[in-house]
């Protein structure tokens, strides 16, 4: 397992757009999104490229429960960034916790490619540290230091939502093939550590080096 170390976020952004370009032209496919400032430049990338997006079903990795502040929430960001600028069907677009059958287990299994981020903490999608590596797609309870990291995006720290559903790290593990991407120095000894360090649900992350088809993208 090798990190990709890439010149630039544009690099990284663009590399990660390729495999999303190559993916939406199968006939049919399945694709599980991240949220957070990290994916923000490969969506613009992916928005200027007017790809077809009419083939493809998304699913997002996460979403606030109790969320007051509405255009803080990962539908709008998800919206905003990315599927109001293509010719996704709103149909094909799921959120965890809005399937009619909940807990879903299904939800976002064995999809063709699954795009993530990676936490100051090592999360994944809002899988905190000490998650199971069994854990199926649930309700949890954020970290103080999640909640401190992601205070950025809304108006005060009380804002914050204090609870989530997300993926869980079965569904995600389950996914043919998994990218994780970071950006800045402040994510470099995280990244290390989940992908050349101990397997540990003290880092989540860390799960990923038993993934047979992963690869992890950085920059600085
Ligand atoms: C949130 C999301 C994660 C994301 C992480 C990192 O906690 N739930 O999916 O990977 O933030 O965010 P950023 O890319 O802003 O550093």
């Amino acid at each position: 397992m090798e990190i990709s170390k890439c010149k630039s976020y544009r690099d990284l952004s663009n590399l990660v757009a390729d495999v999303i370009e190559y993916i939406l032209a199968l006939p049919e496919s399945k694709l599980v999104l991240p949220t957070g400032s990290t994916p923000t430049g490969l969506y613009k990338e992916l928005v200027n490229r007017e790809l077809d997006w009419s083939n493809v079903t998304t699913y997002n990795l996460d979403e606030y429960v109790d969320n007051t502040i509405q255009n803080q929430s990962y539908r709008y960001f998800m919206m905003e960034n990315l599927f109001k600028h293509t010719n996704i069907d709103d149909d094909n677009i799921y959120f965890p916790g809005d399937t009619a059958v909940w807990p879903d287990m299904n939800y976002g299994v064995g999809v063709d490619l699954c795009l993530l981020g990676i936490g100051g903490n090592g999360h994944i999608a809002f899988n905190e540290p000490g998650s199971s590596f069994e854990s199926e797609t649930r309700m949890v309870d954020l970290t103080e230091e999640t909640i401190k990291d992601n205070s950025r995006f809304f108006p005060t720290i009380d804002d914050v939502p204090t609870q989530a559903i997300t993926m869980g790290l079965k569904p995600i593990m389950s996914s043919k093939r998994i990218i994780i991407m970071a950006n800045g120095k402040h994510k470099k000894d995280i990244l290390e550590q989940a992908m050349y360090g101990d397997i540990t649900e003290d880092i989540p992350a860390s799960i990923l080096q038993t993934h047979t088809n992963m690869e992890a993208f950085y920059c600085d």
